[in-house]
This record gives structure tokens, sequence and C-alpha cells, in this order.
């Protein structure tokens, strides 16, 4: 059963060109500081992600579902390091190219077409760290994309994801339908990625309850869709917003009745 779109119609809507400019138009009155993301994560909750898992320009970090490389590029600019980004649309990947070059990166940051819920197109041990927001709900198979993880990540290495999609409480059909109206995601029961963590090999340094950033985050942007209402519908039409508006308000309601909550995980493969 498909609900609502396929997550990659989606994606390759917001990430086509009048998708990117209709998201910079907004992204400040969403997020305050706006890099470029289409997440619930703030640039301050990325701030402490990236001291997490901290790069220096010895590293090599990994982003898995990286779309239009904004903060991929933001890493490599504020630490040195050098980052690799992988994604499956390649409208976003077009962005994260034209990006890096703006900013000179050139060697310093590689963008890559590739699905995560198959092997990935890296050796083992390639990485010093991996970093993936709010992306590994999209994939069902999270064992198996955990086990990618450990075999492209150096010993002693980390991985840093976050999971917005994490069951605290009874969701109705209809809630999680319109929940996810803009593609496709998998709800993980509370507990269930640190127990995979576990069993994978790798040790969760922490984990983190972000649900307070989908709660704000939603909520800003019910009232910027409302007061876009004849931008948006112009450019996407009216389907999509009132599937927008839906989905935004029932992630909004899901998330401040701590039912559906976002976690931040933080993982060491062993040294
Ligand atoms: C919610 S967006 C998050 C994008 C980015 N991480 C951010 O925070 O702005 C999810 C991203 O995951 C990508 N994606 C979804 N399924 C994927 C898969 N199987 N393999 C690689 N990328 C995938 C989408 O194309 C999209 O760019």
């Amino acid at each position: 059963m498909q609900f609502g779109f396929d997550s990659d119609v989606v994606y390759e809507m917001a990430y086509s060109d009048l998708g990117q400019q209709m998201l910079n138009a907004i992204g400040a009155e969403i997020y305050g500081e706006y890099i470029g993301q289409l997440s619930w994560m703030t640039i301050e909750e990325y701030r402490k992600f990236i001291a997490r898992l901290g790069p220096s320009a010895d590293s090599h970090v990994l982003e898995i579902g990286c779309g239009n490389g904004a903060a991929a590029v933001y890493l490599a600019t504020s630490t040195g390091a050098r980052v690799t980004g992988m994604d499956r649309s390649e409208a976003g990947l077009r962005f994260a190219r034209e990006l890096a070059k703006e900013k000179g990166l050139d060697g310093r940051a590689e963008f890559r077409a590739g699905d995560a819920s198959r092997e990935f197109p890296f050796a083992d041990d390639s990485f010093t760290a991996i970093f993936a927001n709010d992306t590994f709900s999209l994939i069902p198979d999270r064992a198996a994309l955990l086990r990618q993880c450990h075999r492209v990540l150096r010993p002693g290495g980390r991985l840093l994801f976050t999971d917005p999609m994490v069951l605290c409480g009874i969701v109705t059909s209809e809630e999680i339908e319109t929940r996810t109206w803009a593609g496709a995601s998998c709800v993980t029961p509370h507990g269930e990625n640190d127990r995979l963590l576990e069993r994978i090999g790798f040790q969760l340094v922490s984990s983190e309850d972000l649900t307070e950033s989908v709660v704000t985050v939603a909520r800003r942007q019910a009232s910027v869709f409302e007061r876009y209402r004849q931008e948006i519908v112009a450019g996407m039409g009216q389907e999509i917003f009132d599937g927008l508006v839906r989905s935004t308000g029932m992630a909004e309601r899901l998330a401040d009745q701590k039912r559906l909550i976002r976690t931040a995980y933080l993982a060491e493969k062993a040294a």
C-alpha cells in the first residue's frame, strides 16, 4: 500500500530548482539559522553532533542521506575534515556538487549516488566517522544498514544518527498514514536501535531525546506554510500543500504527546 507520495518523488521535488528556491525563501523562518537542511535538525543541534563526532583535518566523514550536501559542506568547511556524501537523489547530489565547488572544496568533498539499503560502495574501514540525519527511518532493514556502517567505519570510529520515528505510545493507522504522507517510513520501537547497535558490535555511547526540535520546527513550518499558502499552491499544487499541512500538524501532535519521539544515537566501533 502506498500512502500519499513516494518519498523519492517528494525529495526530487524538494531538490528541484523551484523547491530549493522556495526552501531558501522560508528556511530562516523555520530553522532560525538555515544551512539548507530538509529535516528536523536545527543548526544548534548540528553543531553538537559535529562536536560529538569530533572530526579534524585528518578525518574522513561519511554522510548517509546527504541530500543537497548542505550539512556535509558545513562540516568540511567548519572542521577541515574530508567528507563523502551519499544519497540516492540525483537532484540533491547536483546541488551538493555545485555547493562544494562554490566553497572551493575540490578534493575534500565528494558526493556519490548510492542506495543505503544496499551494500555501500566503499571499502571496509574507509571512514573515521559516519553521520546520518533523519534518514535511517526511511530504510526498513535497520540491522543491514547498521552492519554496513560498522563495516565501512574504522576501528574506534563514531556513528551518529537520528531517528525521528521512535515509537513510545499508541498511534493509530490513520495517524501514521497522515504523518508519513510524504513517503514510506519505518516506525521503530523504543529501544530497538539501541539493541541493534549493540548486537552488530557497536558500543552505544549516548542516546539523546530531541523530540522538542520536531515540535518547534513543525510549529514554525505550520505558520510559514499558512503565510506562503498562495506561493506554495502556485508552485507545487493544492494536493501537496494540503498534504504538507496535515503531515506537519500530525508530526507536531505525535511529538508533543511523546508518542513518536526523535532520538540521536552516538555509537562507537571497538578500537
Ligand atoms: C529527510 S531527508 C534528510 C536530508 C539531510 N540529511 C538533511 O538533514 O537535510 C532524507 C534524505 O535521505 C535520502 N534517502 C532516502 N532513502 C535513501 C536511501 N535508501 N539511500 C540513500 N539516501 C536515501 C533522501 O533522498 C533525502 O535526501
